[in-house]
């Protein structure tokens, strides 16, 4: 789907927003609950949020394992029932014998922070409950949120909120990032540096978008591109982010890191210091709790020392980490299993993905 977003988008940015040919592709690429010979979809709003759910149809003498699924889209297009998602949560239901729930949070910018992180704990609270889980044969301690992209972004600060409130804590068995988002308090990474220009994301348009995720003035995504967009009294928080101490030797190359300019942009926007939008500003206390984590990262990907970062905290705090990183692999890869380019990674990362589930959840 990117692929073809990103052709229509040098076509048309000219004569259209961003945002409108993000939703203008991601609308002609909308399934139908469509069931199968081995799955029965259905539609359904929970807590009046739309979701999408995916049972197996074989009988089963076990309760079922879980998937919840966040979709990726930068908080302003995408949803979980555009065609890849779709086959993505079919294969993920077939081979695991698990239902999958596919949530539609709503979008930016007609809906901003922190609208999509709240209707995305709301569906996973609801679900959560023994009632609900009970009435889709699903066993409450198999249960693993996935997210890729900004979708990543979500499952990881959802994961993090539910897992530090004694009420849920541990009722999430696992979660699967991938090639998670996952701050934008840096601007500034190596690989940021590296994919300035692609492929798929492109620094600039990225930032433009994320930026409507918190506001419509146009300081913020103007800040952000020269890495001046933090208030001056977060100067406390790089040390989450600091990619000279958590990226692997390798992906230093000759990068010098350079402190970010604080205190530049007059307005002040809570989100940016905020975790729910940068979960990599949780500190190691909140992150020691977490439960099994997958990541899956990409070489060739503008974010990709967001999940690197994440990985190498995780691990330091004792968490235990699968990590796969994909020498050669593209942002958004594991959705190209319908594009004629990229075909054979997205089937590759697919199953390398599910592989890990199939043992760990
Ligand atoms: C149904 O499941 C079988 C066994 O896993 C598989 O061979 C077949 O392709 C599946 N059908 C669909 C429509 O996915
Ligand atoms: C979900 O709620 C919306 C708004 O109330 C409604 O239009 C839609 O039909 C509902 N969808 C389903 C599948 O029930
Ligand atoms: C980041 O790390 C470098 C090298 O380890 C150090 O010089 C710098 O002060 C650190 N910056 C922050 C904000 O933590
Ligand atoms: C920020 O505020 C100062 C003082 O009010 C003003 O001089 C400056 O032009 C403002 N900068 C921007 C980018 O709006």
């Amino acid at each position: 789907m990117s692929w073809v977003i990103q052709a229509t988008l040098s076509e048309n940015i000219g004569v259209m927003k961003y945002e409108d040919v993000f939703l203008y592709i991601s609308t002609l690429f909308l399934t139908k609950p469509v069931s199968d010979e081995n799955i029965t979809v259905i539609d359904k709003n929970f807590s009046g949020i739309p979701v999408r759910l995916y049972l197996p149809k074989r009988k089963s003498e076990k309760q079922r394992r879980a998937v919840i699924f966040l979709h990726g889209g930068v908080f302003v297009f995408g949803s979980c029932k555009t065609s890849t998602y779709d086959d993505l949560s079919r294969l993920t239901a077939n081979r695991l014998d698990a239902v999958v729930l596919g949530i539609d949070y709503r979008l930016a910018p007609q809906y901003r922070f922190p609208t999509s992180f709240e209707d995305s704990v709301c569906v996973v609270k609801f679900f959560l409950q023994d009632k609900v889980l009970a009435e889709y044969g699903v066993d409450p301690a198999r249960i693993c949120i996935m997210g890729d992209s900004s979708g990543g972004s979500l499952a990881t600060s959802v994961t993090q909120l539910l897992q530090n409130d004694p009420e849920y804590k541990d009722r999430i068995k696992a979660q699967a990032l991938i090639y998670p988002g996952l701050q934008w308090i840096d601007t500034f990474l190596p690989s940021h540096r590296e994919y300035e220009h692609g492929p798929i994301l492109y620094r600039e348009m990225i930032i433009k978008l994320a930026c409507q995720y918190v506001t419509e003035d146009k300081a913020l995504p103007q800040a952000a591109l020269r890495n001046e967009h933090m208030p001056e009294e977060s100067r406390h928080l790089f040390k989450f982010v600091n990619w000279s101490e958590f990226l692997p030797e390798k992906y230093k190359k000759n990068h010098v890191y350079t402190e970010p300019v604080l205190g530049k942009l007059n307005a002040s926007y809570p989100a940016l210091v905020d975790s729910r939008v940068s979960p990599l500003l949780a500190s190691d206390s909140q992150l020691q709790n977490l439960p099994l984590t997958y990541i899956l990262t990409c070489e060739h990907d503008l974010i990709r020392d967001d999940g690197l970062i994440y990985a190498k905290r995780l691990q330091n705090v004792g968490v235990r980490v699968t990590h796969d990183h994909i020498e050669k692999g593209v942002h958004g890869a594991m959705s190209f299993t319908r594009a004629p380019v990229f075909l054979h990674l997205g089937f590759k990362l697919m199953n390398k993905y599910i592989s890990w589930l199939e043992k760990n959840l």
